[in-house]
């Protein structure tokens, strides 16, 4: 079953990466989708999360880059998926997330969400502490791969 994991990877995570391959073993494909938000500038351009992520998982089979605009339930439904995947790290990721699932369930077609716990290694990561740790050229390794640091260091460290 191809599955929908979606996000704003800005930049891609340990923690985004954990849930993916996860995710590929129990549904045997993933989309991983990457918002395109017009109303929210990133750090790093659509094109540029993209090529991270398209790096870090160059070694894996049935997952396949791609972005999107506008709603995810219609992204998804245009796809062909009626699964999202979300990763859960904290009671806080629930309360938000169940109003998310919620919503997109009862829009139109129906489209789940699957729910991941964050594994134990993984349950304090976020894009936005790796950003915080990389302005002060703080060690990165457990919250993104090597590429990654580099990037983050590049564009924050100037
Ligand atoms: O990585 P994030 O920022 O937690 O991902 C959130 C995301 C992209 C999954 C969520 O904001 C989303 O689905 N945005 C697209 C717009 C949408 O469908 N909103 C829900 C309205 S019912």
């Amino acid at each position: 079953m191809k599955v929908i994991y979606a996000g704003s990877f800005d930049p891609v995570t340990n923690g985004h990466i954990d849930i993916i391959k996860r995710a590929k073993k129990i549904f045997g494909e993933v989309i991983v989708a990457v918002l395109n938000n017009t109303n929210k500038k990133g750090l790093f351009t659509v094109e540029e999360r993209k090529d991270l992520l398209r790096q870090v998982l160059a070694d894996e089979d049935n997952i396949i880059i791609d972005s999107f605009e506008g709603l995810l339930v219609d992204y998804a439904i245009s796809k062909g998926c009626k699964v999202i995947v979300r990763g859960l790290r904290s009671a806080s990721d629930y309360i938000n997330e169940y109003t998310l699932s919620m919503a997109n369930m009862n829009y139109k077609d129906g489209v789940e969400t699957v729910f991941l716990m964050a594994s134990g290694d993984t349950l304090f990561i976020s894009s936005t502490m790796a950003k915080e740790v990389a302005q002060f050229d703080g060690d990165l390794s457990m919250f993104v791969p090597d590429v990654v640091a580099k990037a983050l260091k590049e564009k924050l460290l100037k």
